[in-house]
């Protein structure tokens, strides 16, 4: 019996590109609100015994991660062989240590969440910063693909004409290898963050790359104050219009139009749907899931 995979609501081409990619079947999910705010679902077919799969990217969090429990808790019910999600972008990954007495570590508390509904999960780039891995707070199998790779394809169009600039420390380890990949030069930024929306960086001398356009890397594009802060310094330079590039193009708010009132352009992958999601990371997931959901490799 084939695999099972079903969108939760808003996941309809991630979950189709997933089914047409691995060979799976689209199953059915039918989820509305009831009147009372309340989740109704209901899975059409007969998912007892097979493996079954959800599609829902995690931008955008909490209004997602009660009907997403839900479901997995029905698919068990309904005797699934076992649930697997697939979360391009994996949400919560960022507080990962109590900074004040008395923060939640949100990081923990989520995966532990997740941990208790899945059989296993796979995502792209999740924020490892204080973590080696992700099996020091998830409990179950966690598979993880990169963008590098599509972000490579891209630079390689502009090979020999760009610099690289990861935007701060903890960016390094992301840009260095991108830039090897890409054969492009590279720099990183100091960044002090004093609160959510309040980032300043430091360049190094940059003169040395008059004439080469700049793409600035990160990982996630949030509030996009890192971005901003970056690509406003690199205009103030000369370097005109630098290209954010980011896995995860979260731009919460009026990121969009205020990095674009600053001068620059936005290329993100589709792990986060939107007018920025140029490149696709789908390929990545189908290649990523494929041997665990046939059964090839044990998650
Ligand atoms: C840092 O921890 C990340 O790699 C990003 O630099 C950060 O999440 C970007 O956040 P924002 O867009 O809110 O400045």
């Amino acid at each position: 019996m084939k695999p099972q995979i079903y969108a939760m609501p808003g996941n309809e081409i991630l979950a189709a590109a997933l089914t047409d990619g691995t060979g799976a079947e689209q199953g059915r999910l039918e989820y509305r609100k009831f009147p009372d705010r309340e989740s109704y679902l209901r899975f059409h077919g007969d998912v007892t015994g097979r493996s079954a799969v959800l599609a829902c990217s995690l931008h955008d969090p909490d209004s997602k991660t009660l009907p997403l429990l839900l479901a997995a808790a029905t698919l068990r019910d309904l005797g699934a062989k076992s649930i697997g999600l697939v979360a391009p972008y994996l949400a919560y990954m960022r507080q990962d240590r109590r900074f004040k007495d008395g923060e939640a570590v949100t990081s923990l508390a989520f995966a532990r969440l997740l941990s208790g509904a899945f059989d296993w999960i796979a995502t792209i780039d999740p924020h490892l910063h204080r973590y080696a891995s992700m099996a020091e707070i998830y409990s179950v199998p966690v598979l993880v693909g990169h963008a590098t790779r599509v972000l490579v394809d891209y630079l390689r169009q502009r090979q020999g004409t760009i610099f690289l600039v990861g935007p701060d420390e903890e960016s390094e380890q992301w840009v260095s290898s991108v830039a090897k990949a890409a054969e492009a030069p590279y720099i990183t930024l100091r960044k002090t963050r004093r609160g959510d929306n309040d980032v300043s960086v430091s360049f190094p001398d940059i003169s040395r790359f008059e004439g080469l356009a700049a793409v600035l890397i990160d990982d996630i594009i949030s509030s996009g104050h890192t971005m901003q802060v970056a690509v406003a310094q690199l205009v103030a330079f000369g370097f005109r219009q630098p290209v954010c590039l980011a896995a995860h193009g979260i731009l919460a708010a009026d990121a969009m139009e205020r990095l674009k009132a600053a001068g620059a352009v936005i290329v993100t992958t589709n792990t986060i749907p939107g007018p920025t999601a140029a490149l696709d990371v789908n390929p990545l997931l189908v290649e990523l899931i494929r041997p665990t959901l046939f059964g090839e490799l044990k998650p």
